[in-house]
C-alpha cells in the first residue's frame, strides 16, 4: 500500500536525492555529477530554505513509512528563476521516484496530489521542465501539461504548463 502525505522537514534528505534524480535526467547535468551540479546557484535555489510561503510538497510512502517518491513546488523571483520559469505567479513542479518504484502509479498519484494542494492554494496553473527524451513528458501530458510554448524547439528541455 502507498500512502501520499505532506512534505515534512524531515523529508529534505530525500527531497535532494530524488531531485538529484530528475536534474541528471538531463544528460549534460548527468554527465557533470551530483556534487558539481547541486551546488550550482541555479540548482540550489530548488532545495535552499524550503517552507517559503507558495512552497508545497507530497510525498509517497509505504504502509511503514519509508520513501517511495516527492513532488513539491515553489514560486520563484524573476531574476532568479526555476528552469521552468513561467512567471512570478505560477510554482515550478519537480518530481522523484525511486528507480525500484518506478511504473507502478506513483509519479501519478503525487501528481494529483499537488495538483489538488496547488488549486487549494488557488494558483492558476503550474510549471515544470522536462528533458525532451524524458519518458515523463506522455506522464504529465496525462495529468494535464502541455507544451508552453517558450521552450527553443531545438534544445534538449521543453517548459510545460498546466492550467488549474
Ligand atoms: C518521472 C517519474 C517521477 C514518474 O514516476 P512513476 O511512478 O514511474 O510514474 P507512473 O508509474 O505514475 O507513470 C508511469 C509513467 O511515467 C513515465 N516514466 C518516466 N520514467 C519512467 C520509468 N523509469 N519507468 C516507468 N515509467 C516512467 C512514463 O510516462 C510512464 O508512462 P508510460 O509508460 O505511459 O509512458 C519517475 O519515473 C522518475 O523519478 N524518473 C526519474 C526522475 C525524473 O525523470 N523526474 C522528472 C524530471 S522532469
Amino acid at each position: 500500500m502507498v500512502l501520499i502525505r505532506p512534505l515534512q522537514p524531515d523529508d529534505e534528505p530525500f527531497r535532494w536525492a530524488m531531485g538529484w534524480e530528475a536534474a541528471a535526467m538531463n544528460a549534460e547535468a548527468g554527465a557533470r555529477g551530483r556534487d558539481t551540479v547541486m551546488a550550482l546557484p541555479q540548482v540550489r535555489r530548488y532545495f535552499v530554505d524550503f517552507g517559503r510561503p507558495g512552497d508545497a510538497g507530497v510525498v509517497a510512502v509505504t504502509a511503514d513509512g519509508a520513501r517511495l517518491g516527492v513532488a513539491w513546488y515553489r514560486l520563484f523571483a524573476a531574476e532568479e528563476p526555476g528552469y521552468g520559469f513561467i512567471a512570478v505567479d505560477v510554482p515550478e513542479l519537480a518530481i522523484g521516484v525511486v528507480a525500484e518504484a518506478r511504473g507502478q502509479g506513483i509519479g501519478g498519484a503525487l501528481l494529483e496530489a499537488l495538483l489538488a494542494r496547488a488549486r487549494e492554494q488557488r494558483h492558476r496553473a503550474l510549471s515544470l521542465v522536462v528533458d525532451r527524451q524524458n519518458p515523463a513528458r506522455r506522464l504529465y501530458e496525462r495529468t494535464g501539461f502541455r507544451d508552453a510554448g517558450i521552450s527553443d524547439p531545438t534544445g534538449s528541455d521543453v517548459i510545460m504548463v498546466a492550467d488549474l
